[in-house]
């Protein structure tokens, strides 16, 4: 009736930016993503006869509703006591969703004693977020309808991905909120959907000749165009801090020297520079001075969701 499991979160290179299906978390365009070593999440779940479900994620008491939908969509009627726990800095504003849900997926199965298939436990991952269905199968994973699959193992390219943490500011719109108000007001969110639509078949060709260069360019304009859209809606966002923009500006310089790496951002301040391992020393010296950037975390490909003894 208890079950431990850890997953990692991911960064997409082709983002997921609107729900064709809001009630059940259906994105309008496949997405690529590779998920992340070192920002792995632990959850821990027991099922019993308490008088509510709860949910402390580091110790301090979340809202258990999202988790209730993924355990009665997995038919888990007993009351649950989830408890997550981020390898990673959250105050900065690391928290990832994606991490916890996949993490949540496989622990609450495996409590109740439910055999599922990855597929099955992505797509019920998915229902608590998004993005939460790339983390079950992990690697290099594409997700399109229910489930996300794998389309590379983390072996497949020893590239690094250079989490420069730019401060925070006061709290942003979440992926939720942000998606929805695009696609609801933003007039180049149709625009975003297509170029997705383009830069997927675009972006796994060039995963499969291992292209860093054309595919660093790519994630690249893939994620100033989902910010374009985001900063284009009513209310604008702008999810963007002085250090976002100078992360930018000093990615575009080692670039001009030799230095091949190229930034991506999700829906937050954050830059995560993508390169070969042997210029992750030059990334972080260059990133981590900039004022407002707290820390730089080297990552690199990791694998999917699995229990834990
Ligand atoms: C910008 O998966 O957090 O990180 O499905 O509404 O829970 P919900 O959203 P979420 O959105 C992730 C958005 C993104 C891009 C991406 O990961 O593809």
């Amino acid at each position: 009736m208890k079950a431990t499991a850890a997953a990692h979160a991911n960064i997409a290179l082709v983002k997921y930016w609107g729900k064709r299906d809001e009630a059940r978390l259906l994105p309008e365009a496949a997405s690529l993503s590779v998920a992340l070593d070192r920002l792995r999440t632990t959850t821990t779940v027991e099922l019993g006869d308490f008088a509510a479900d709860s949910f402390t994620l580091d110790s301090r008491d979340e809202d258990p509703s999202r988790a209730r939908a993924l355990l009665d969509a997995a038919g888990i009627r007993r009351r649950a006591r989830i408890e997550s726990r981020n390898e990673f800095p959250t105050a900065a504003g690391l928290a990832s969703s994606a991490s916890g849900f996949a993490a949540l997926a496989l622990a609450a199965c495996a409590a109740a004693g439910l055999r599922k298939t990855a597929e099955e436990l992505s797509a019920l991952a998915r229902l608590g977020s998004g993005s939460a269905a790339r983390s079950v199968p992990g690697g290099w994973a594409v997700w399109e309808n229910e489930s996300a699959r794998q389309v590379f193992p983390p072996s497949h390219w020893d590239l690094r991905f250079c989490v420069a943490i730019c401060a925070s500011g006061p709290k942003q719109v979440g992926s939720r909120d942000g998606m929805r108000i695009s696609r609801e007001t933003s007039p180049y969110h149709a625009a975003f959907i297509e170029q997705c639509r383009r830069d997927l078949p675009a972006a796994l060709h060039l995963l499969s000749a291992r292209d860093l260069p054309e595919l660093g360019a790519l994630a690249e304009r893939n994620a100033l165009r989902m910010h374009a859209d985001a900063l284009a809606a009513d209310p604008p966002l702008l999810y963007w801090e002085p250090a976002t923009v100078a992360c930018l500006h000093a990615l575009r310089a080692l670039r001009a020297s030799g230095v091949a790496a190229w930034p991506t951002i999700d829906a937050g301040p954050h830059v995560v520079a993508i390169c070969a391992p042997e210029h992750a020393g030059a990334v972080v010296e260059r990133l981590r001075p900039i004022p407002g950037v707290a820390d730089v975390l080297v990552c690199a490909p990791a694998g999917g969701a699995h229990l834990l003894p």
